[in-house]
């Protein structure tokens, strides 16, 4: 194999983003776009990859050493921002002797593996263009074809005669280029033009020169050559990006309600015959097995839901592994570290968090479950809290299996409710219950008779 060096232009400011964040670190289905194209980019396994950074570098290089760690990438300086041609001069120390070297962007981030390895294919020597035609090539670089259809150069819009602009053919920007050429034509290039650049594109006319043969591949796909300048831009990416999504998911069998209405802003997996309705997203890796339903609005990041699940409306899920025939929501919270064992209920507006809950268990109604080890067939009723923090410290609640706890029951951990208990409506508990009795703990309700009548006199 010959080297593959990989060169990614990313100093480009964004001016017209309005922001404080470099360009290059807004995301993409919650991931920066830069992170995208180097994914791409890694799938040619190149000998290396060289990222041409500018604005904000210090910035750019913490956020791709925190989502990529351990990477060798190369970042290279451009202190001035030149034009195309000047900013693959700045990675030109990095790049092999022989091979090829593959350019990318930074702010196109919808590149693919498929087209650049298809682009890989044609590789031999020759600089292979990626290229696309457009009904509206506006602000692109034309294609320039001699009478045989030979690619003989690139001509920029703002360099281009009114015939030329005609053309719909098109620069794309991704160029496969030979090293053993590549040097020599980047110093040769010169700013006379419109612009006063270094236009990477001028040295497809030096290849045609030399003849050197120019190749190119035809975008499939137009979204995978759309570079982002502005944030309506990044919005429409955004949009293709989630379309792709789901529309994997449905090819993996899901039911989506509405490919329009869902986010996908890291992995899900589905078994067979789920059926996800409207509104829901999801983030980092979500595994759903079989038959899980999952309600309108519904939140799911980092979580493991066993077949048979049914999330209703509204719920937020995070970081919790959900058992078989579980049944949650609507408007519940499910916050991390949270397993929740099979077929147990969790209703609205309850709240768990790094609890364990045991199989068949129900939790129904407005009630907060925190630092608890709840065992199984236990019934937790409306109301109830488990007091875990005293301002300083959590402390844990462990309730043994068949305890029964009544309604607006205060529990202040650290206690244990012991086996197959039964807890008086509001109580409140601070001491561990024994085995199947009942303990109660609240003041005797008292009547003042003639109490109302005294005062209305
Ligand atoms: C470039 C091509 C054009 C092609 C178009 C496709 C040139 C001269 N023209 O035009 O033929 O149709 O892409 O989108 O190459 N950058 C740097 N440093 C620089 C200059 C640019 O990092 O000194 C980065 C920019 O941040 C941007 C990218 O390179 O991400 C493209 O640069 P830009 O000057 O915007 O080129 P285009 O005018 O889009
Ligand atoms: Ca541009």
């Amino acid at each position: 194999m010959q080297d593959l060096n990989v060169v990614i232009l990313a100093a480009g400011e964004g001016k017209r983003m309005n922001s404080g964040l470099p360009k290059v670190l807004h995301s993409v289905g919650d991931t920066p776009m830069l992170i995208h194209v180097i994914k791409s980019a890694q799938e040619l396994n190149p000998t290396n990859l060289i990222i041409v950074y500018g604005h904000g570098g210090e910035i750019v290089k913490a956020e791709v050493d925190k989502r990529l760690p351990n990477n060798d990438f190369i970042w290279a300086h451009q202190d001035k921002q030149l034009g195309t041609g000047h900013a693959l001069k700045t990675a030109l120390p990095h790049l092999s002797s022989s091979g090829a070297t593959l350019l990318l962007y930074g702010d196109v981030p919808l590149i693919d593996a498929l087209t650049l390895k298809e682009m890989h294919n044609k590789y031999d020597d020759n600089v292979v263009m990626l290229t696309a035609n457009l009904d509206n090539p506006t602000g692109y670089g034309r294609i320039i074809r001699n009478d045989q259809s030979q690619i003989i150069s690139i001509v920029e819009e703002k360099d281009a005669s009114q015939s030329e602009r005609r053309i719909r053919e098109i620069n794309t920007g991704f160029y496969l280029l030979p090293n053993k050429y590549l040097g020599g034509w980047l110093n040769n290039l010169s700013n006379q033009n419109s612009q006063g650049e270094y236009y990477v594109t001028d040295i497809v006319a030096m290849a045609y020169d030399e003849s050197v043969d120019i190749s190119y591949v035809d975008a499939r796909h137009t979204y995978t050559i759309m570079g982002v300048n502005n944030k309506l831009q990044l919005e429409f990416l955004e949009r293709i990006f989630q379309t792709k999504k789901a529309e994997k998911l449905l090819e993996a069998g899901a039911t989506i309600l509405d490919k329009s209405r869902i986010d996908i802003r890291g992995q899900v997996s589905v078994g067979k015959d789920c059926i996800i309705d409207i509104n829901c997203i999801f983030e980092g890796i979500v595994a759903l097995g079989d038959n899980v339903r999952i309600g309108a609005g519904s939140f799911l990041k980092n979580v493991a839901v066993n077949n048979d699940v049914e999330i209703k409306p509204y719920s937020v899920i995070e970081d919790a592994v959900i058992g078989v025939g579980c049944k949650i929501g609507p408007f519940s919270r499910v916050r991390p570290g949270t397993k929740l064992q099979n077929d147990v209920h969790i209703g609205n507006f309850v709240e768990v968090k790094n609890s364990t809950i045991g199989v068949a268990s129900k939790v129904n109604h407005l009630t907060y479950i925190g630092d608890s080890e709840i065992g199984s067939k236990v019934n937790v009723g409306a109301g109830s809290v488990t007091c875990n923090y005293d301002g300083k410290n959590k402390f844990k609640t462990k309730i043994e299996d068949n305890v029964f706890v009544g309604s607006g029951t205060m529990m202040v951990a650290p206690v244990t409710l012991g086996e197959g208990g039964v807890i008086g409506a509001g109580s409140t508990i601070t001491k561990d219950t024994p085995a199947h009795e009942l303990t109660i703990s609240r003041a005797k309700q008292t009547t003042v008779l003639g109490w109302l009548k005294r005062m209305r006199k």
